[in-house]
């Protein structure tokens, strides 16, 4: 199989380079490769032009507009990295016959309830970046042998993310307010990738699979629970952390104002993935252990 991935430099694109290397030739590229090939998905007419030349089996999309806040101030420039981006890589892998996997995100939808959403579920975005990512949805779906694996929480042992904020922040201060009203699970970027390659390894010849999923690691916790999950650990690690878990505030969203509004209830629910592709989805806090012990060089 010869896969094309973008956004090879971020959280997942970094993992999905380990894991979908055994399926066959992987073509990888950020937005600033140079190999005669474009990755930047603001240049659409280069990407259309690198699809046709690469001419893939399958596109693995892991190049996205993540930063949350900064989208309310350049929402044109999100939507043409999450939305008309992946609808040209959509047209050119529908006309090669190829498979598009694409990645979204809870914030799709407006938070309310508290119940793991569906897939079926409504969708209503509160910010520019979820309102982006579902028009990515839906142009990614022009393409017939579409994945889209909507996630949550994402982490990872390098990039920005929450649990290494965290763990910058315990050893600068004593006292930290974490929001305590927002619920979901934290997701690898290590388990994203190797689903995405576990499914990929399925669906050729099994077009029925094609559709929307929510991947995520079981089980659910708040920005607070997770806040003292990562610095328990890290006071276990004997790591010069200044603040005990007591001194984590746990705060209401209001008292934690943000440039674009985040969703309360982020829980998703998994089953037709687990049940599509025969998977075990584990806790999350199997995958912050761990990534917590390579973080913290235990
Ligand atoms: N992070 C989360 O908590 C979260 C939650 C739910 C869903 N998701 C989704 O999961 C997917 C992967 O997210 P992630 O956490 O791996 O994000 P990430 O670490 O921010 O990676 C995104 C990648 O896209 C690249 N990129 C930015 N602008 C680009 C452009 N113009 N052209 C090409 N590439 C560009 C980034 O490069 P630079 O780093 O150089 O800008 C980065 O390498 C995304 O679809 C995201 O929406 C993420």
């Amino acid at each position: 199989m010869k896969i094309l991935l973008f956004g090879m430099g971020g959280q997942v694109g970094w993992e999905l380079q380990r894991s979908l290397a055994p399926l066959g030739q992987v073509v990888a590229l950020d937005y600033d490769s140079d190999k005669g090939l474009c990755g930047d998905f603001t240049n659409l007419p280069g990407l259309a032009e690198t699809v046709r030349r690469v001419a893939p089996d399958a596109i693995v999309n892991a190049a996205a507009y993540t930063a949350v806040d900064r989208a309310e101030s350049e929402p044109e420039l999100a939507r043409t990295i999450n939305a008309l981006a992946p609808g040209v890589l959509a047209d050119e892998a529908e006309k090669l016959g190829a498979w598009l996997v694409h990645y979204s995100t809870d914030y799709v939808f407006d938070g309310s309830g508290n119940k793991p959403w569906r897939e079926t579920d409504p969708t209503g975005p509160l910010s520019v970046y979820g309102r982006t990512k579902l028009e990515g949805e839906q142009a990614v779906a022009r393409c017939a042998r579409h994945l889209i694996l909507r996630t949550s929480w994402v982490y990872a042992a390098r990039g920005a993310n929450f649990a290494r904020t965290m763990l910058r922040l315990a050893q600068e201060r004593d006292q930290l307010k974490v929001v305590a009203d927002q619920f979901g699970a934290p997701t690898g970027a290590e388990l994203l990738a190797d689903v995405t390659a576990h499914a990929l390894r399925g669906m050729p010849g099994r077009p029925e699979l094609a559709g929307l999923y929510h991947l995520a690691a079981g089980g659910e916790t708040s920005w607070h629970g997770y806040a003292c999950f990562v610095i328990e650990a890290a006071r276990r690690s004997e790591q010069p952390i200044r603040i005990t878990p007591e001194a984590i505030e746990a705060v209401s969203s209001d008292a934690y104002p943000t440039a674009a509004q985040r969703p309360h209830n982020s829980r998703l629910a998994t089953g037709k993935l687990q049940k599509a592709f025969s998977l075990n989805l584990p806790a999350w806090q199997e995958g912050v252990a761990r990534v917590l012990t390579e973080v913290l060089g235990r």
